[in-house]
């Protein structure tokens, strides 16, 4: 082997270690970070909250989980989700249980409340089913805080000096606008109100609920932006793009929606006493050459999708079998390699616009 070849391979190896194993890159195992993580949002999140309610919105069928090692678990993805990395570089053992199945003491390290096709909007996802819209998991957040309370009872630790230690990340507005403000025919709303006031009024709403999270003792909140939904599949298969790549109505008024989430994120941290909330620009931690870590295929699913909902079908079809060369598993989720990238840039920011005022990895040390 020549020096040349030597250093490429060793150079490769490295990398392809790092992309893999983002964990033993970032955290020493078997040390949290934090004593619990909260996870609030929709089908980014969702680990299993929507399994027992009467919705198309599901995903406890194969082909979903066919990289996960429980298999299909409810989780709208081949693999792990944002918030399964985020517990892993968090140094926790395994990732936080769905809210519908977590017992006893295990919730002592935290709840995932998150429900496909939920959103700010009581309203948003009623097409579908049942879903557990924000307003419902904060009171689910309640119901953890009393049981909390329980299990502390003898302890020194109050619950809020406990819960002040915690992770709450939230995702939510995908659905206030896939499936609310864009749902083909367009929802009455998009006739009432401009991209610009809907984005006023999502804000207006996600503001007081962010606040009763605050007030129920959360200090360390991580706020998802959201991404480029213009250039989802499913937008793509749904409205004609006038030549762009993407939908570019869909992306100008998810900005305006950004453009307002990032300074409320500032007015939490100014106006709340001990508030450290952060803003994450998915835009951002979404961005950069994919090409070079693999990723060929931006614009197109990698399982067989159901018409017009979007999601995989169940039964026998197979998907695609390089799955690390896809950003997209079905046509609106991204595949279990894209939600690691996006995890590990919102852990430790690669870019100062990935994370605002600083990143997790940097929140949790504060
Ligand atoms: C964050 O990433 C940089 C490289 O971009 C690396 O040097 C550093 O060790 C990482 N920090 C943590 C806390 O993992
Ligand atoms: C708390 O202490 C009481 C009395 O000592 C005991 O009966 C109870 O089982 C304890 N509860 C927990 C959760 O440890
Ligand atoms: C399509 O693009 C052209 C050229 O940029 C523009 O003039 C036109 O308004 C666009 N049409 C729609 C429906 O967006
Ligand atoms: C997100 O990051 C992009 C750069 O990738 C930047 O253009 C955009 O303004 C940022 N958005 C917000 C709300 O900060």
């Amino acid at each position: 082997m020549t020096p040349t070849l030597a250093r490429w391979l060793l150079l490769i190896i490295l990398f392809v270690v790092m992309v893999m194993e983002p964990q033993t890159v970032l955290v020493v195992q078997g040390q949290q970070q934090v004593p619990c993580l909260f996870v609030m949002g929709d089908s980014y999140s969702d680990n299993g909250n929507n399994n027992a309610l009467f919705t198309l919105a599901k995903s406890n069928y194969p082909p979903y989980g066919i990289d996960f090692p429980q298999g299909p678990t409810g989780r709208f993805c081949n693999g792990r989700l944002v918030p399964d990395f985020l517990a892993q570089f968090l140094g926790f053992e395994k990732p936080v249980p769905p809210f519908a199945t977590a017992r006893g003491s295990e919730i002592l390290k935290g709840v995932n409340y998150a429900s496909a096709i939920a959103g700010i909007l009581d309203e948003t996802g009623k097409i579908v089913g049942d879903r557990i819209s924000l307003n419902r998991q904060l009171q689910n957040h309640q119901i953890t805080i009393s049981r909390l309370a329980l299990l502390l009872r003898n302890s020194s630790t109050t619950v809020n000096d406990y819960l002040r230690k915690c992770l709450y990340t939230v995702n939510m507005g995908t659905n206030d606008y896939i499936a609310n403000y864009f749902l083909p025919p367009l929802s009455p709303r998009t006739v009432l109100q401009t991209p610009d006031q809907f984005s006023v009024f999502l804000i207006q709403k996600y503001s007081h609920q962010l606040r009763t999270l605050y007030n129920s003792g959360a200090r360390k909140i991580v706020v998802f932006g959201l991404g480029l939904l213009g250039c989802l599949p499913q937008e793509l298969s749904t409205f004609p793009t006038n030549g762009s790549s993407c939908v570019d109505f869909v992306n100008n008024a998810v900005e305006l929606f950004n453009n307002r989430l990032k300074p409320l994120v500032n007015d939490m941290n100014t106006n709340l006493p001990g508030a450290q909330f952060i803003y994450i620009n998915v835009t951002s931690i979404s961005s950069g050459d994919l090409t070079s870590i693999g990723i060929r295929v931006v614009n197109a699913p990698c399982c067989v999708v159901l018409p017009i909902v979007g999601i995989c079908a169940p039964g026998k079809l197979v998907p695609c079998s390089n799955r690390n060369e896809y950003v997209f598993w079905d046509n609106i989720h991204p595949t279990e390699i894209v939600n690691m990238l996006a995890a590990t840039r919102a852990y430790n920011a690669t870019t100062p616009s990935d994370a605002y005022p600083t990143d997790i990895g940097r929140l949790v040390q504060q």
